[in-house]
């Protein structure tokens, strides 16, 4: 464990903290039903004397009036937990069957309480205000869009979350200014033909060459459309055509993911996408309806704020545990507040040195190295001082 630097302020939560977290971990509740989860995080902050209101039935948004005059900072983190049967052994394991804590967010919600107790001890000191973000339906992707949506996100200038990360181990941070996470779009086509005998094609419209022909083709937009400095990954998962073998159908459905880092290169692709299915089908003499859902947009980190964040962790961890991490497919909620104001998201190491104790996030035995709970509640904490102290 690296030799690590925290405020006295939340070091004195440390308990607090660990029993917070492992009460969330009983208590699992998944997305957009986060009830209980979202009982407690009031009932804690009117200990605190904290102000909040509802946003969405159980998302929450309290605020810290600071004793000075000053911008406004909101913190945020995720409440709910994911449909899978816990196998860790803990002795705080979930309580409520079919449902997990098997991504951390259990640890999110204790440190942004742990971080705003303490934030309390000082606000007559404090430059302006701290907007404390509870989120319902992360996992969904769906919890941020709504609750900026409802206008979460007034007044705030600048906007802070963080993720535990078991690949990172506790004592490790990243921040980096600049996309982090993809966006996440779901890709549903249609070839429309017309069907017939397997043994006369030619009085057909065959859907399924038409298909094939663009799926081999569609990495085109990933090799020839995007810049090579800009990743996109295209992935069709799913392919449904056909009833037997002599039969040729009238239609092959095909659904898939489009992942990308700006917003540029999301809508050049969904543009090639539509273009490569339309024009592909059409020299088959078939049809395509291309549908392509908006999820996620890229989680791209400010590089003003970034720098805050960066210093405030350094306080922590020191620079040299302050690495760098390459950027990663997958999508996260925070992506949405990111797009309305200026902020950044952290990947905070939670994994333990016995490797044999790491299992990825969303798997039955994931875990949490307890040690990192410290060091996010002090990053939320120093994100907040730093950015409203300047
Ligand atoms: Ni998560």
């Amino acid at each position: 464990m690296v030799k690590i630097n925290f405020n006295e302020l939340i070091l004195s939560e440390k308990e607090y903290l660990i029993k917070m977290r492992r009460e969330f971990h009983k208590n699992p509740e998944k997305s957009w039903h986060e009830y209980e989860t979202s009982k407690r995080v009031k009932e804690e902050l009117d200990k605190m004397g904290i102000a909040y209101q509802s946003c969405t039935e159980t998302g929450v948004a309290a605020l810290i009036e600071g004793g000075k005059e000053g911008k406004t900072a909101a913190l945020r983190a995720d409440m709910d937990a994911l449909e899978i049967e816990e196998e860790t052994g803990l002795e705080f394991k979930s309580e409520n069957e079919g449902l997990m804590h098997a991504c951390g967010h259990d640890g999110h919600t204790a440190m942004l309480l742990t971080a705003a107790k303490a934030l309390m001890k000082i606000k007559e000191e404090l430059n302006g205000n701290v907007k404390l973000i509870f989120q319902p339906a992360e996992e969904m992707v769906a919890g941020a869009r709504k609750m900026v949506s409802l206008g979460v996100l007034e007044g705030v200038d600048a906007v802070f979350g963080l993720h535990l990360w078991s690949d990172l181990k506790a004592g490790k941070i990243n921040i980096e200014a600049g996309p982090r996470m993809a966006s996440g779009d779901y890709v549903i086509i249609d070839f429309k033909g017309k069907g017939g005998h397997g043994s006369l094609p030619h009085q057909t419209v065959d859907p399924i060459p038409a298909a094939s022909s663009f799926i081999i083709n569609s990495q085109a937009v990933v090799s020839r459309e995007s810049s090579p400095l800009d990743p996109v990954v295209l992935t069709f998962g799913q392919i449904d055509s056909g009833t037997r073998f002599n039969i040729i159908p009238s239609k092959a459905h095909l659904e898939g993911t489009l992942r990308c880092f700006s917003a540029e290169s999301r809508e050049k692709s969904s543009e090639a996408i539509k273009r490569y299915a339309e024009k592909i089908a059409e020299s088959f003499r078939a049809e395509a309806d291309v549908e392509i859902k908006k999820g996620t947009p890229p989680t791209i980190n400010d590089a003003q704020i970034t720098e805050y964040a960066k210093r405030a962790a350094e306080d922590i961890v020191g620079s040299s545990n302050l690495i760098s991490m390459e950027k990663t497919t997958g999508s996260e909620d925070m992506a949405y507040y990111l797009r309305e104001v200026p902020g950044a998201f952290a990947f905070v190491g939670a994994g333990f040195e016995e490797e044999d104790k790491n299992y990825p996030h969303h798997h039955p035995k994931f875990n949490l190295n307890e040690e990192s709970l410290l060091i996010g509640a002090s990053l939320y904490f120093n994100f907040a001082l730093k950015y409203l102290q300047d």
